[in-house]
């Protein structure tokens, strides 16, 4: 059975050009005018485009004493409602917990998922069975990309030390670090402090991570990535001052990828005064909302580049989970929500109002994170060949965020009240109809592990330079007698 997507504008990253697209067994046959097959999608009037990768996503994820309460099943759901055909998700093994069997709880997990999806590894702790699981992890189970927290001391933490081991062992691997770029130890000291004067609300959580600490923390994994030899990808970049960092190693010739959140472009930090505790609870996460300057810095960094990819970091509580915090703000469970948002809200925020062309918008929300996280082009391009993950984006449709009619299982939506014009007419994962005219179509398990090599272009060049230059003895001729 083919399909044919008809009469639609295509548009990648790099083209913008009138064609159909035959879909047959998943993948992407045939781009050309005037095509027929079995079945037709109107594409009349739409942009279509790579389906979304949100390459940032925690699905019931075991976190502060609860689980985040979308699992695959909701989550990759309301991303498919969003646009967003595949989502990459953090497997987090305890501390002192093998990689391995961590892998595997991940993947009893996401069985239920109804888009594709691929797994990043968290390093939490280090000790030598963590340096020889990593290989397993990169030659066996297709993950090449390795998460990396400065924060949360106490529980996911890592030091200096365990860092540029982990990163010099990726280096020998061709695999990618992520890192959660906030300085841990100063956090959590300025956390005690505020809690001991009485600063207990969700504000209190704004105060403990003011910009610097993120800026200091980004400084130093680059600096460590740069001795390790190896590229950098910065998680939920949110501030101007980790953007600064981003931007001067790029200039210097560096790679390293900055990912801003949309919740962070489009919410600021006047969200945590807000009188309901509740309200305020439910907008905490690591790091927190920022002021109007930093929200400019994030949208200049992705129309100059020196931004790589928009993500979502995806990680709902309901408001019972956040009141786990009512009066310690340090006990609130840290996450937002944003899979089914991110799309549309990109494109209003960004695409309506001139700030990022539509081949802008693919590539920082599909084709940047296929080719970082080395999936491209099976994944974020419209090519013969390349995977039916595909949106047909309808610039027309619009409405109004709400959680009452949203797909996440949470019971709110921290874009409540917002107007997106851009919505999904259909989407497509692997040649699936999931979504038809805003109606949801999905079927549990339908979504595939997209297994990921290691050894990207980018590794291969670090580490042939790094090779050439690297410190050798000077071979001398003439040596001084000892002792003199
Ligand atoms: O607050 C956040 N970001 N929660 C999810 C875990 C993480 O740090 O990415
Ligand atoms: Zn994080
Ligand atoms: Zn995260
Ligand atoms: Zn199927």
């Amino acid at each position: 059975m083919s399909k044919v997507i008809k009469g639609g504008t295509i548009v990648t990253a790099d083209l913008t050009y009138e064609a159909d697209i035959k879909v047959e067994e998943g993948v992407i046959t045939e781009i050309g005018p005037n095509l027929s097959g079995d079945e037709v999608l109107d594409a009349t009037g739409c942009y279509v485009m790579p389906g979304g990768i949100d390459p940032h996503v925690h699905l019931e994820m075991p976190f502060m004493g609860t689980y985040s309460s979308d699992d695959f099943l909701s989550g990759t759901s309301a991303a498919v409602a969003g646009g967003t055909t595949m989502v990459v998700d953090f497997c987090l093994p305890d501390p002192g917990q093998n990689l391995l069997d961590a892998l595997t709880r991940w993947d009893n997990k996401s069985t239920r998922a109804v888009c594709d999806y691929s797994f990043h590894m968290a390093v939490t702790w280090w000790d030598k069975p963590v340096f020889e699981q990593m290989e397993t992890v990169v030659k066996e189970k297709g993950i090449n990309s390795f998460k990396h927290f400065l924060a949360y001391k106490g529980a996911l933490m890592v030091n200096d030390d365990e860092l540029f081991a982990s990163f010099q062992r990726c280096a020998e691997l061709g695999a990618l670090p992520l890192v959660h770029a906030e300085n841990g130890d100063v956090v959590a000291s300025m956390a005690a402090k505020l809690l001991s004067e009485g600063n207990v609300g969700p504000e209190a959580h704004a105060y403990s991570r003011p910009p610097e600490v993120e800026g200091e923390a980004t400084n130093r994994a680059i600096m460590i990535a740069d001795m390790a030899g190896v590229p950098l990808y910065v998680v939920h970049t949110s501030c101007e001052q980790s953007h600064e960092a981003i931007r001067r190693a790029r200039q210097k010739g560096m790679r390293v990828y900055g990912e801003p959140l949309i919740q962070h472009l489009t919410l600021d930090d006047s969200e945590y005064f807000n009188k309901d505790w509740d309200h305020s609870a439910r907008r905490v996460m690591s790091p927190p909302f920022r002021n109007k300057q930093h929200q400019d810095s994030l949208w200049a960094g992705l129309q100059s580049g020196s931004l790589s990819v928009v993500a979502t970091d995806h990680c709902a509580f309901s408001t019972e989970q956040k009141r786990f915090g009512v009066n310690d703000f340090t006990k609130i469970p840290n996450g937002t929500g944003g899979l089914e948002d991110r799309m549309p809200m990109l494109w209003t925020y960004g695409v309506t109002t001139g700030r990022l062309t539509m081949n802008e918008f693919v590539a920082v929300t599909s084709t940047n994170s296929a080719k970082i996280l080395n999936m491209y082009p099976q994944k974020g391009a419209i090519l013969v060949g390349s995977d039916a993950d595909i949106v047909v984006w309808d610039p027309e449709l619009s409405k109004t965020i709400t959680a009452e009619k949203q797909v996440s299982a949470i019971d709110y939506n921290v874009f409540e009240g917002k107007k997106v014009k851009g919505l999904p007419r259909f989407t497509l994962s692997r040649g699936k109809v999931v979504v038809e005219e805003s109606v949801l179509k999905v079927e549990e398990g339908h979504g595939k592990f997209v297994a990921r090599k290691p050894f990207q272009a980018v590794n291969k060049s670090l580490s042939t330079w790094k090779d050439l230059v690297a410190p050798r003895p000077v071979q001398r001729s003439g040596i001084p007698p000892s002792g003199v």
